[in-house]
């Protein structure tokens, strides 16, 4: 999932005067611009959107939409309903939007002149709409537009009755986050909006979205059934979702099911169930409880391309996690807690992603230690994720941009910048802060956080007050000076890794011990190993092999895969990690199963990774492999994938 990804030039000094002077002419944003962060961040408050939403505010929006998949299209109207926020009669209103068809805007009934602009790349092609009369501040205008899908659509995908499991239906999954609502409909594409929702979506198969559904749904009509959703608590356009297929589902909590292909319910409901309320029940306690309803999985096709997305009501996960052996459910936790940190309090653009990863890292990892009940399994997914900043730190270079807590977005399509830097620096910063004030203190501040920012949206200069006020308080007198000695400027803007705290290494020097073995020469491996551990231990064991000076020889790293069971093992996670030690090993015998599996998952983590190493002993194998797969991967991923292989260049 992490990108190692193109270098970006260094910007000249005309441009950063340019961005200043932009920056000063910019008086709502002052906070971007005190004097320690002047020209650090992009001139506006969301790089990210090209819509005008400083001077309109959607509050509700209504998507009544039609799931065509002889077409593969989604169309029909969605109603949005903006506020106008200046003083002046505001006479024109931008909406994002990107490869869409859109056939009408009306207001009231009545059409409007509107024109959908030239493309500027991924941020997609503006809506001007016209209002001849213009609104005074606080009216609500009521939009409606008619719009349809086309087939460069990036946020859907489509998949034939073929390529599903049962092959009984097809099926149909939106991916939103970060910037691909504007593909769904023209909306106000930026996480500092957030609207209410109502979902009527008419498909001849099951639907599921991210709002609870209303009773008496779905309904028969025309073209199939009208499954109805609301959406009561104020959402960005980047949660919106929808699936739709051949689609069933079963009981895994006290308030949460899990829906997936008939033919997976029962393995998911089985790695699911175990833990799915220990999770929740934790989290409540952590911060306060669950303010959304229901909590649900799916579980999607193997072509999804994240391992979760935090989508309200029903997160979306990628079926590596049902490995049956309840080992990779830890992805259910972080995306739980998105309905904290993210969902509820959501960071205002890109540039501050890690508002909403880091603090879902750190939630998640306390969500673990009180499920195995133990501060060592925090520290060592903390571990393993200092690892994997190190790699994405490695990948970019210590001073590049990417690297920072908080990334200038200017000019940066965010599916770019993704990496691990915003989680696993941002949940650094957050554990720092916690360790600083004492945990008893900082589990004061959680929950504090969290409901003066629910529903709404904050950027790190606001957290910072936030932490600040709540700190200043007489009772924390004594935290005064170490509170004074937190490095705001160094922990938002320094590139390269962070300070690197100590950390309880009891679960991972076993780890680290069987490795040294491996450099041995008369070792003789046993499945007894590693037979005590937990899954993500051998992750660690083998991310440790994988950092040798010197690759394994080929008949040691055959070895390493049949004597641990990882050449066929069903954990994609284990199984692709084996496949990096064999492919640095050069072991082509591995090479045929690299490429197997490359058709079997779609998950970025895995396919980018994989596809990367394979480029690098077999550039014709990975070639032939991406053109076979090509229609299987979600189109964010074959987009990104064909950069990696340097087989496009970015639109
Ligand atoms: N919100 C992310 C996924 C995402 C981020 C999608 C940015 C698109 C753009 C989700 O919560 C996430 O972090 N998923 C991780 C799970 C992991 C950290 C447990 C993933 O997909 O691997
Ligand atoms: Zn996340």
């Amino acid at each position: 999932m992490w990108g190692l990804l193109r270098s970006r030039r260094a910007k000249t000094a005309q441009e950063t005067t340019a961005h200043l002077t932009a920056a000063k002419s910019c008086l709502s944003h002052r906070r971007w611009f005190g004097v320690a962060s002047a020209g650090k961040m992009a001139p506006v408050r969301d790089p990210s959107t090209l819509s005008n939403y400083g001077e309109w505010r959607t509050k509700h929006t209504t998507a009544n939409l039609t799931l065509n998949f002889a077409d593969k299209c989604l169309h029909g109207s969605v109603l949005l309903e903006l506020e106008s926020l200046t003083d002046k009669a505001s006479t024109e209103i931008v909406l994002d939007s990107s490869y869409l068809a859109v056939s009408s805007v009306k207001l009231n009934a009545a059409p409007l002149p509107w024109e959908v602009k030239p493309r500027t790349k991924y941020l997609g092609s503006p809506v001007h709409i016209a209002l001849a009369d213009g609104a005074a501040k606080g009216d609500v205008v009521k939009l409606e537009i008619d719009v349809a899908t086309t087939s460069d659509c990036t946020a859907l995908q489509w998949l034939t009755p073929a390529q599903t499991s049962n092959k009984k239906a097809p099926f149909m999954f939106s991916q939103c986050q970060a910037i691909h609502a504007r593909s769904l409909f023209p909306c106000q594409d930026t996480p500092d909006v957030k609207s209410t929702y109502d979902f009527n979506i008419t498909s001849p198969y099951v639907v599921v979205a991210s709002g609870v559904p209303v009773a008496n749904a779905p309904q028969e009509i025309d073209g199939g059934k009208l499954y109805k959703f609301q959406q009561k608590v104020p959402i960005p356009s980047y949660l919106f979702a929808l699936a739709s297929g051949d689609i069933a589902t079963a009981p895994i909590g006290k308030q949460s099911s899990v829906a997936t292909g008939p033919n997976e319910l029962k393995a998911s409901q089985w790695e699911l169930e175990h833990d799915m309320d220990k999770f929740m029940d934790a989290a409540e306690k952590i911060v306060f409880p669950y303010k959304w309803g229901e909590y649900n999985v799916l579980v999607l096709p193997p072509s999804f391309p994240y391992g979760g997305m935090e989508n309200p009501i029903f997160t979306f996960a990628t079926p590596t996690i049902i490995s049956g052996d309840r080992q990779n459910v830890d992805v259910i936790a972080h995306e739980l807690a998105h309905s904290w940190s993210g969902n509820l309090v959501t960071s205002c653009s890109w540039e501050h992603f890690w508002l909403n990863e880091g603090w879902t890292i750190y939630l998640e990892r306390r969500i673990q230690a009180v499920v195995h009940n133990g501060d060592a399994h925090f520290d060592f997914s903390a571990i393993r994720g200092w690892t994997a900043l190190e790699e994405a730190i490695g990948g970019f270079g210590k001073d590049h941009e990417f690297t920072k807590l908080c990334i200038n977005h200017k000019d940066i399509d965010p599916d770019d910048a993704f990496s691990a830097v915003p989680y696993e620096k941002g949940f650094h910063f957050v554990w720092y802060l916690d360790r600083l004030v004492g945990r008893e203190n900082f589990d004061k501040f959680i929950p504090h956080y969290f409901g003066k920012w629910a529903t709404k949206s904050l950027d790190s200069f606001e957290f910072k007050d936030t932490f600040l006020d709540f700190f200043g308080a007489p009772e924390y007198k004594s935290l005064e000076d170490k509170i004074a000695s937190i490095d705001w400027e160094g922990r938002f803007f320094s590139t390269g890794l962070p300070p690197k705290p100590k950390f309880n290494t009891s679960l991972v020097d076993v780890c680290f011990e069987l490795a040294e073995k491996w450099k041995q020469k008369d070792f003789s491996p046993s499945t007894s190993d590693i037979s005590s551990w937990i899954g993500n231990q051998v992750l660690v064991f083998l991310n440790s092999v994988q950092e040798f000076e010197e690759p394994l020889a080929v008949e040691k790293s055959q070895l390493l895969g049949k004597v641990y069971g990882l050449s066929n093992s069903k954990n994609v996670e284990l199984k692709s990690q084996y496949y990096q030690i064999a492919m640095r090993a050069k072991d082509s015998s591995s090479y045929q199963g690299v490429a197997d599996l490359l058709g079997e998952v779609g998950r970025m983590k895995f396919v980018r990774t994989l596809f990367r190493s394979l480029n690098k002993v077999d550039r014709e194998l990975a070639l032939k492999t991406f053109a076979k797969n090509r229609d299987f991967y979600h189109p964010i991923c074959r987009q990104i994938v064909e950069k990696d292989l340097s087989l496009a260049e970015s639109k």
